[in-house]
Order: C-alpha cells, then structure tokens, then sequence
C-alpha cells in the first residue's frame, strides 16, 4: 500500500481523497476497482457470478470441487487458511471441506467488504469443523494479521480465488505477490486462480452483458460517490464500456461521459469536468496464458507445484509453494 494510503484513517476522507486524485488529474480518469464493492457492489458481482456469459467463477467452482482433495494433499499440516477478497466464499467450500477431514480449521476471510464477509460467515457456517473469523482490512495488511496469528509450527494456505490478480495493472500482480509472499514462510502455500485468454468475443460478453448486470455493478461507483461522497453524477449521462486492451491482454471496464458536464463532489469540496466522449476507468482484468501464470510464480519467490485447468472455459487454478 501506497505510504500516502495510510494518513487518513477515517475512510470516508480516503475515498473523496482517491476519488479527488483519480478524476480531477490530467490525463486518463480512473477509480480504484476496490470502491466497486460497497453493499450494493457486492451484491450485484454476485448476480454477475450467476451470469450465462461469465463463466470464471463456475469453472473456478469447478476446478475447487473436482481437485479439493489434491490440493489439501499438498499443503503442510496443520495448517490456518486465509483467503484474499473472499466475497460471498462460496466456492471455499470445496477446500475447506476437504480441509476438515484431516484436522479442526481456522479461516480468515480477508476484505473491505464488510457486506462480503458477512455473507461469506453465513455461507460457510456449516462446514462442521471450520472456524469462521473475518478480518477486515486490506489484503496486505489483513494477510500481515493472519500470519502473526500462527503458533507451533503451522503453515499457512492463502487462497486467491477468481482471477481477482489480474485486477492489478500491468507489472503491479508481480509487485503484489512479492508482497505476499514476504508475508509468507517457505513451505506456506497459496492457491492462486487465473482466468485464461480466449476468444475475444467471449472475453467481452462476459464484461458486458446483454442484461446488463455488469454496466449497473460499474455504474454503481458513480452512484457510490453521489451516496457517501455528496456528488451529483446523473448516471443516464454515463454509458458502461468494456473493451479489450490487446497490448495489457486486458479487458478493460471504463465509464463514458455521454456529454461535456460537470459533476460537483461536495463532501470532497470538488468538482470533476468532463469532455463528451471522454471516459473514467475503473477495473482492468488481466488475461493470463498458463507459461506467462509459472514465470510469475518463479519471479516473485513461489514454486509452481500443481496446475489445473478447466475444460469448458479457459481457467487455471495454481497451487503455488513458497520457497
Ligand atoms: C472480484 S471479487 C472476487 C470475490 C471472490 N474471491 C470470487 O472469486 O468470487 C473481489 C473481492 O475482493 C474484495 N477486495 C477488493 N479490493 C480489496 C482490497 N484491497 N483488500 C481486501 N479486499 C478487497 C472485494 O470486496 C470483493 O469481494
């Protein structure tokens, strides 16, 4: 996390303060993705999961219900799980199963969303031997938390689930699993999942869909700031675009101005203009071949121990160990 992240501690002020910073520079306008996830964001990625043409998280669910068993086989005994931006944790499920048939388990469900969590320990509740205990915080500094927590030698399985590190940009998905894996001791494991490059077309649809879902989950992040923050964006003058960035191999979601306007922040004691035409990224989604999944896994300190790759969509789970 950015030093500058930490000086406010009250989390309104950072939000008119990244917003302030991420629409009012030169340049491309962009939002951090993290602000997608408010209750109502939350709840609308989950209807984007049960989505016909997002096939990520069912081939995900997939690959966690056909391999859970495997995968535990590798990770050290006994062992503490922690997930990364766990969201609703359905599809855990399979590994922390599989994780109770050989020991008692504690879980810890890293995320902003204090909505996620909640839904996550309501999901998760009955998976008999499992401990259930939210952290919310940022990755890095939840992780942190989590790893101080471990006593008589236990290693810990972090999970990584739904392509969520292809949301960092270019180079930063590097940046960020050092960091992690800094964290980490070796012989500790992390279960990485990563959507794979496919057919453009189908790589659009599922960031656009013909319900709509997926624009209003996007447009949300205006309605947000217009809730917490004051603003006055009208939505009907943004449209949802989602566009593929071949040289990122990035689909990338952008929010277009329809019209020159200006949209006051009062909260933030701002105001934003914008050119017609002129758009406000807010998420990137990384596109990963499975060669380019094992050279990261080297570079940033972790052995490639196992790969799994869906056959109905081009998905790979990796079982990564650090060294
Ligand atoms: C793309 S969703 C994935 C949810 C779930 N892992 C899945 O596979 O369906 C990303 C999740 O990460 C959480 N999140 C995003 N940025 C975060 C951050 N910086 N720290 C902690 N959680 C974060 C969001 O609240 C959201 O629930």
């Amino acid at each position: 996390m950015a030093a500058s992240a930490k000086v406010w501690s009250d989390p309104v002020t950072q939000f008119a303060s990244d917003v302030r910073a991420g629409l009012c520079g030169k340049g491309q306008k962009e939002l951090p993705s993290k602000y997608l996830y408010d209750p109502l964001g939350f709840a609308l990625f989950e209807v984007i999961t049960q989505l016909p043409e997002y096939g990520l998280t069912r081939a995900d669910e997939r690959l966690l219900r056909s391999h859970a068993q495997e995968i535990v086989r590798h990770v050290p005994s006994p062992a503490l799980v922690s997930e990364l931006g766990s969201g609703s944790g359905r599809k855990t499920r399979w590994i922390l199963s599989a994780m109770c048939e050989r020991e008692p388990v504690s879980y810890y469900p890293i995320e902003i969303s204090r909505a996620a969590l909640a839904s996550c320990a309501a999901e998760l509740g009955d998976v008999g031997c499992a401990g259930i205990v939210g952290v919310e915080r940022e990755y890095l500094d939840g992780l942190g938390e989590v790893a101080a927590l471990r006593t008589g030698g236990a290693s810990l399985l972090v999970l990584f689930l739904g392509s969520t590190i292809g949301n960092f940009d270019s180079g930063a998905d590097a940046r960020f699993l050092r960091e992690v894996r800094s964290i980490l001791a070796p012989g500790d494991s992390l279960l990485l999942g990563a959507d794979l490059l496919k057919p453009l077309e189908r790589m659009l649809d599922a960031y656009d869909d013909p319900l709509g879902v997926t624009a209003a989950f996007n447009l949300n992040l205006l309605g947000r700031i217009n809730r917490e923050l004051d603003g006055d964006f009208d939505l009907r003058q943004f449209e949802h675009v989602a566009r593929f960035n071949e040289a990122t191999s990035s689909i990338e979601m952008h929010l277009r101005s329809k019209r020159r306007q200006v949209v006051n922040v009062r909260r933030g004691g701002f105001a934003a203009p914008f050119a017609a035409d002129e758009t406000v990224w807010t998420e990137s989604s990384h596109k990963y071949t499975r060669r380019e999944i094992a050279k990261l896994a080297v570079t940033c300190g972790f052995r490639m121990e196992a790969q799994w790759v869906d056959d109905e969509w081009p998905f790979a789970e990796n079982l990564l160990v650090a060294v």
